[in-house]
């Protein structure tokens, strides 16, 4: 599995394993089968209610911690210095680690500035190998950075063939922040799966939408952290590393971005 570098020298798997939405034994087995794939990053949050099916996957795994990339999120109601530092514990607790290799900001909200003072500690402690932030845009970004002593190392924001976030992109290249694409299949909507340029891309690589839209994730420089309840999905979602899109399949792709969310309702 190819890695990125973080801004802080820490090593980044480019592909992993989204968990949203994954419940109870579901979600333990999709992990523990994930692993057994060969992926390396899991995302989870606490917004999620799954960090201990996560981690029991991760023990079914039988895979060593110090082999896994492992990331959570603080949520924007347990915001602030102390009620962000139980939520960090208690997403440890959850998972049976006594780190993390990433913990986010999930969203700009609540006393998101106190919880960052927090994480530079832990971070500094050495309890958090990466710190970073969740959906910022650039002017978020910039506001954020006029008080943090460290900077992010990655900023985790919706990314898929119809929201390529270009803004975001751009930024984050020019300030050395990793972006990491959620959702990587906008979930399926607005047809992705069967999205016939895609598809007629895919035709040449012998590929699934699912495949390209992920190498194109990969060939822009950008992590991605796919989630499926499906084995035979998992497997194929992993199996991204074997083939090339063109500069002309890039330009293609490029021309499907809409320039918008195709979660309206988040936020
Ligand atoms: N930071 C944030 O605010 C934020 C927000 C949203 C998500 N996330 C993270 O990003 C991860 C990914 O986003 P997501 O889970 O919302 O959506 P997603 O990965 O874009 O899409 C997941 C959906 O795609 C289906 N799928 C997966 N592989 C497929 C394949 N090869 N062919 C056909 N269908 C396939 C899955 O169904 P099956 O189970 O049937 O395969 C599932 O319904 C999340 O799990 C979470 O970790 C972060």
């Amino acid at each position: 599995m190819p890695n990125v570098k973080l801004n802080n020298g820490v090593l980044m798997p480019v592909l992993g394993f989204g968990t949203f939405q994954l419940r109870e034994s579901v979600c333990q087995q999709s992990v523990a089968d994930a692993i057994s794939v060969g992926y390396r990053l899991i995302d989870t949050a606490t917004l999620y209610k799954n960090e201990e099916f996560v981690g029991a996957g991760i023990k079914d795994s039988g895979i060593k911690r110090e082999e896994l990339f492992i990331t959570s999120k603080v949520w924007v109601t347990d915001s602030g210095y102390e009620k962000s530092k139980i939520a960090f514990e208690t997403s440890l607790k959850k998972l049976g680690t006594d780190y993390l290799d990433l913990y986010l900001i999930h969203r700009p909200r609540g006393d998101f500035k106190g919880s960052w003072k927090m994480m530079e500690e832990l971070y500094k402690e050495g309890r958090i190998r990466a710190i970073g932030l969740s959906n910022f845009t650039p002017d978020q970004y910039a506001d954020f950075m006029k008080e943090a002593k460290i900077i992010p190392t990655v900023n985790q924001v919706e990314s898929h063939a119809y929201f390529h976030q270009i803004d975001t992109y751009k930024d984050s290249k020019e300030n050395k922040v990793q972006m990491e694409a959620y959702t990587p299949f906008a979930q399926g909507r607005n047809g992705l799966f069967t999205n016939p340029v895609l598809a007629e891309i895919g035709k040449k690589y012998n590929k699934t939408n699912a495949q390209v839209s992920l190498r194109w994730h990969y060939q822009r420089g950008v992590v991605a952290i796919p989630r499926s309840s499906k084995k035979e999905h998992i497997i194929e979602n992993f199996n991204i590393f074997d083939f090339k899109l063109s500069k002309a399949d890039m330009a293609t792709i490029a021309a499907l971005d809409l320039n918008k969310t195709q979660f309206p309702t988040w936020g």
